[in-house]
């Protein structure tokens, strides 16, 4: 049986301890060899992706994106749940708080985005991240009672230095409501990839300038591991509640592309 579901975790969410009975699996793609857990969960296959690999150690503009979602989909995975701790623009959104960002600006500049470089494919983005999973995302936050935002704009950064307080000012300006440095060309790629994709934006601080507070990667580590148990809370019952045979649009991004 293949895993319909798959996990990509990031920043402070390493272990796939979600699952019953994983495995790692080595899965080979055009772009590089991937280690992904595959398990058990509720008599579901769902398969768990460490973003910045084993002991956190890629760096977020040298993650390899393509790999990454190559594999999931080369493993038979219809759709994604992402994590992302972000830092936070709006005061509304404080930390601890979840967003299930529905619309993403990319300040990014070194990072292959595209499967198609031999062909020319322009991709729709009207809606970059799966509404669906966004409602059930939303509506399990919701059951759980958990501090959460059903829409909200993400910049992607290039990082890995965290922005200055004139960018933030600038991203602000732009509409951006979480900055974090991983997502595009993630979502980019799921899309190709013709797999649902919604991000959890965890916000792990406010970002640089909102408040005097200097940041700091230990800190913003420490903080999702604070979030972890609701995070965990939130990722199991919407796995449960999603339907891994449910026809999506994003399932024929490409038909129109
Ligand atoms: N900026 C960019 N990425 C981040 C931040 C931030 O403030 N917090 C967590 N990831």
């Amino acid at each position: 049986m293949a895993p319909g579901l798959a996990v990509i975790g990031g920043t402070g969410v390493y272990d796939p301890a979600l699952f019953e009975e994983a495995t790692a699996r080595e899965v080979s793609t055009p772009y590089g060899v991937v280690t992904v857990q595959v398990g058990r969960f509720r008599h579901r296959k769902v398969a768990f992706l460490n973003r910045h690999g084993a002991g956190h150690a890629v760096p977020p503009h040298r993650v390899n994106y393509r790999a990454n979602i190559a594999a999931l989909k080369a493993l038979g995975v219809r759709a994604i749940l992402a994590t992302a701790a972000v830092g936070s623009l709006n005061v509304n959104m404080a930390p601890g708080h979840f967003v299930f960002v529905d619309q993403f600006l990319d300040f990014t500049r070194s990072r292959p985005q595209t499967f198609y470089d031999d062909r020319v494919v322009h991709l729709d983005m009207s809606e970059p991240y799966c509404p669906e999973l966004r409602r059930v995302l939303w509506e399990k936050a919701q059951e759980l009672g958990l501090p959460a935002h059903p829409r909200g704009t993400y910049v992607c950064t290039e990082g890995p230095r965290f922005e200055t307080p004139a960018e933030i000012r600038m991203f602000r300006h732009m509409g951006a409501d979480v900055v974090g440095m991983t997502g595009v060309p993630e979502v980019v790629l799921a899309r190709e990839a013709e797999i649902c994709y919604a991000a959890i934006a965890v916000v792990a601080n406010y970002a640089a300038g909102v408040t005097p507070a200097r940041l700091s990667h230990p800190e913003v580590v420490a903080a999702m591991e604070g979030y972890g148990a609701d995070l965990r809370r939130l990722i199991t019952a919407t796995l449960e509640a999603l339907d891994v045979e449910r026809e999506c649009a994003c399932h024929r991004a490409l038909a129109e592309a």
